[in-house]
């Protein structure tokens, strides 16, 4: 702590107050104000973070970034200090725009470890910028550092961010609530022969070099953003334009072919203009991470992050861009303003996804994509404890809990169900109107269910339409409501005919698969019964080759069959699998399966112990979890 004087230890003693809660200010629209984040210690309303300008250099040898976060604020009247939120960061100094030292304190927290801890900094008398010079530590959770190894080239090391929900406080010193927008800039120094992209406008200058002979990166976003938005990756990035505001970045031995397996990104983006309204972000362009990267896919802002798993050759995996595109409205324009409605990005953004690629592939492709939506939905429910668990909820109360835990199928898939009951009331053409309005008049806002209830109530739904949808019972209650529109799948009922006849004892190759989609296969192999006599998981593994499958999906769907059946010819595939990606969405539910069992339990150790090193800590926090690793 820099030598503070008594009145700037006063202040700085009277920042580590807990904030007062509450709902902030209402505006003149009528509508409710926002609710209070419990998941940042920020007091936006006295002082508030406008702009974060970054100045940042990974060092891969120490697996450290060090850098200055010279950070605007815009302060309410008689304010002496902001609050920000960090979480396993070396603060080095804090000071001025001319380089006067400012007290500063980091306090206690909730004795929560996500949450962090506060950095409280006694504000400048005058100016409104303060420079924070800072260093990340090598367990900093939104940051993967990964060997040359664990990239396809081998020859460089990579980095790569991740900070939703609240994880951009472990790599940038800054109010890290997803309702405190701000613009951001950065220039980055990386060694000689890497690049590296943000979430941002690339600005930088041709071969632009720093004094010591690194490369610089220049990068800005004049949009506000949520905090959890910004993100950088490092590493040998090469890029290939798909069309001219769109393109591929990744590694340059997978360019070439994320290129081609993203060809209809420009009819998708096409596609959403007409549906929801411009496209306001400039570029569209989509980074191919190494396979360690956590999630499927990531929606920040002009660059989405991808996991290489959905590279399948043959386009079958690309709903997951129409995903992460489709944030650039629910999401990235209109956001959840606390985590407790993380279903206003996803269950919105879900129901944008299918309608995009119904424009796309038409109705029967996008019913096969809703059906397997609505099972995952039923499985989420179960795993919550039934319709009546609390967790079943779409408006959620994380109050206490990691965000991370609101991050199931239900904001996603409940959400979605939400908007097609509403569908099935209004008629498309309505809703259409008003989501187009929505993202309008909320962009670059944020959202929470009673808000976005208040303003549906004003400008779509009459009171009986609003009793017939029954909202209450959808937003605020548990379990699935019975007006849940069904959804019907020609091609799925075809598949549904085949597995039965297979389960009644026909043989795999009577199976007529050959025009099968990937969505038909994963319905299959769902449909199977979880005990399968060893001969049986033979035959259907020889007739269709699963345990080689190259699509990643199909594969993941296998080896839950290959580990509820003890099948050990398909242990080497499931082995392969679990250490050659760390897509949690897969690594999880394989390793969960693996330890119902005692051998299976085993088997799991062994991978994990071997694996954990190379996986993502979002993953690594769920896994060590289901393998009864961290007290519960
Ligand atoms: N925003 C999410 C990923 C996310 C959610 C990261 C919560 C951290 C916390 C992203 O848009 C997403 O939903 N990804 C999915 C794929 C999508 C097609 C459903 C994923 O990663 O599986
Ligand atoms: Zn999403």
């Amino acid at each position: 702590m820099v030598a503070a004087t008594a009145a700037v230890l006063l202040v700085l003693l009277s920042a580590c107050d807990p904030a007062e809660q509450g709902t902030t200010v209402t505006d003149d629209s009528g509508l409710p104000g926002l609710p209070h984040d419990t998941h940042s210690y920020a007091q936006p309303e006295k002082a508030r973070v406008t702009n974060v300008s970054l100045d940042l250099t990974p060092d891969f040898a120490t697996k450290k970034i060090t850098g200055t976060a010279r950070l605007a604020i815009t302060r309410a009247q008689g304010a002496d200090s902001v609050i920000l939120d960090t979480r396993d960061l070396t603060i080095r100094s804090v000071k001025d725009a001319t380089g006067v030292p400012l007290g500063f304190g980091l306090c206690a927290g909730t004795g929560k470890d996500f949450m962090g801890v506060r950095l409280a900094v006694a504000l400048p008398a005058t100016g409104d910028t303060i420079v924070i010079e800072y260093e990340t530590s090598p367990n900093a959770a939104a940051v993967q550092w990964l060997s040359p190894e664990q990239t396809a080239g081998r020859k460089m090391p990579f980095l790569f961010t991740q900070g939703q929900a609240i994880l951009t406080r472990t790599w940038v010193p800054t109010q890290d609530g997803p309702g405190i927008r701000q613009t951001y800039d950065a220039t980055v120094h990386v060694p000689a022969g890497m690049r590296a992209v943000m979430s941002a406008e690339n600005t930088s200058k041709d071969g632009e070099k720093d004094a010591s002979g690194l490369s610089v990166f220049r990068y800005r976003m004049s949009n506000p953003i949520p905090p959890y938005l910004i993100a950088l990756a490092a590493g040998d990035i090469a890029f290939r334009p798909i069309g001219t505001r769109t393109g591929v970045y990744g590694e340059p031995s997978v360019v070439e072919k994320a290129a081609s397996e993203f060809a209809e990104v420009d009819k998708m983006i096409e596609a959403a203009e007409k549906l929801f309204g411009p496209y306001r972000w400039g570029r569209y362009d989509i980074l191919v991470l190494p396979p360690a990267f956590p999630y499927g896919g990531m929606e920040n802002p002009t660059l989405t992050f991808a996991t290489p798993t959905i590279l399948a050759g043959d386009r079958s995996l690309v709903s997951l861009v129409a995903h992460e595109l489709a944030h650039s409205w629910s999401g990235n324009l209109v956001t959840n303003a606390t985590w407790n409605d993380f279903w206003l990005n996803e269950g919105f953004t879900v129901y944008l996804e299918s309608r995009i690629m119904e424009e796309l592939r038409g109705k029967k492709y996008a019913d096969m994509l809703r059906q397997l939506g609505r099972q995952d939905m039923n499985s989420a429910v179960t795993d919550a404890g039934g319709p009546t668990g609390a967790d079943t909820r779409l408006h959620l109360d994380l109050t206490g809990r990691d965000p991370d835990e609101g991050t199931t199928q239900i904001a996603y898939e409940k959400g979605a169900a939400f908007l097609e009951t509403v569908e099935s009331v209004v008629g498309r053409e309505r809703l259409d109107k008003f989501l187009r309005e929505y993202f309008d008049h909320f962009a670059f806002k944020p959202m929470s269910s009673e808000r976005m209830l208040a303003y549906m109530k004003q400008n779509l739904l009459t009171p009986e339409e609003v009793s017939r949808i029954n909202v209450q019972a959808w937003i605020y209650e548990p379990g699935i409501p019975s007006n849940i529109p069904a959804v019907t799948s020609e091609a799925f009922t075809a598949v549904e005919k085949q597995a039965d006849a297979w389960k009644a004892g026909g043989a795999a190759s009577a199976i007529a698969t050959k025009d099968w989609s990937t969505q038909e296969w994963q319905h299959f192999l769902r449909l199977l019964p979880d005990t399968i006599s060893q001969a049986r998981m033979a035959e259907l593994d020889r007739t269709f080759k699963l345990s080689s499958s190259g699509n990643s999906e199909v594969l993941f769907a296998w080896l839950r069959k290959v580990i509820a059946n003890r099948y050990e010819a398909g242990f080497p595939a499931l082995e392969k699998f679990l250490t050659s990606q760390g897509r949690r969405k897969f690594v999880a539910p394989l390793y969960t399966d693996l330890a119902k069992t005692d051998w299976g339990k085993k088997m799991a150790l062994d991978i994990y112990r071997r694996a954990r090193p190379t996986y993502h800590s979002v993953s690594v926090g769920t896994i060590d979890k289901a393998l009864g690793l961290t007290p519960q």
